[in-house]
């Protein structure tokens, strides 16, 4: 029996992280946050002064950072070259830029294989997030998920998060636009853009709690796994 391996893709604000780590949590898996790694690998760019612009530059680099990506799903980790870079991951300069970085096909070599050899050690198996899980990195998986909610309602709930961490409306409505332009870029680059696998179940959160997706996706592994 192969380990079950839950490939969640969609864009971002989709719910996606909150999703993949609630469905690990409740199946006993393991939980791999691939964004954070590509995120992780930008960090290291800046930090190192490479023009994230320069393809070429970016190409060459991408061999050095050292990336280990935590997957446990109650408080996955991420460091580079030792580093816990967690927090850093999640600022602005890191988020306007991981887009380009992320374009880079060396780039996706090589974190993709590091996404695979995450998989083969998860003992009960993965749910892994990002936006090329289905398509690209685990084309077996047991099951594959896309998911999707209305514009409306991811900058909803993109809002409200941010609200709630008393950022003011001016930096929200700038939020929103750089979310719009990052999944524009996402999803028309040429190698493995966002995109939703032909065997991918699609589901559309707009009108669904939390406690509903959750309940859908675990109930589709239960029935293949
Ligand atoms: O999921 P998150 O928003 O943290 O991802 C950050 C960025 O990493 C995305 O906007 C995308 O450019 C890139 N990414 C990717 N492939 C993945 C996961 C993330 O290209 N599997």
């Amino acid at each position: 029996h192969a380990p079950v391996v839950v490939a969640i893709d969609g864009p971002s604000g989709s719910g996606k992280s909150t999703v993949s780590r609630a469905v690990a949590a409740r199946l006993g898996l393991s939980f791999l946050d691939t964004g954070a790694m590509y995120r992780a690998m930008t960090w290291w760019m800046l930090a190192n002064e490479v023009d994230v612009d320069d393809a070429e530059a970016v190409a060459v680099a991408c061999a050095k950072p050292v990336i280990v990506s935590g997957t446990d799903a109650a408080g996955p980790t991420i460091t580079v070259d030792g580093q816990d870079v967690s927090g850093p991951i999640r600022g602005p300069e890191v988020t306007a830029q991981v887009s380009a970085v992320a374009a880079v096909p060396q780039v996706r070599a090589r974190l993709v294989e590091l996404q695979q050899g995450c998989a083969r050690v998860a003992e009960r198996g993965i749910v892994a997030e990002g936006r090329d899980m289905g398509s690209v990195v685990f084309p077996d998986a047991t099951v594959k998920i896309f998911l999707t909610a209305s514009e409306t309602a991811r900058a909803g709930r993109r809002a409200a998060e941010l609200r709630a961490k008393g950022v003011d409306e001016a930096t929200i409505t700038a939020m929103a636009a750089d979310l719009a332009r990052r999944d524009a870029a996402d999803s028309s680059r040429e190698t493995a853009p966002l995109a939703q696998a032909a065997d991918a179940v699609l589901v559309d959160t707009s009108e669904l709690t939390l406690d509903q997706v959750i309940a859908t996706i675990a109930e589709l592994v239960e029935e293949r796994a």
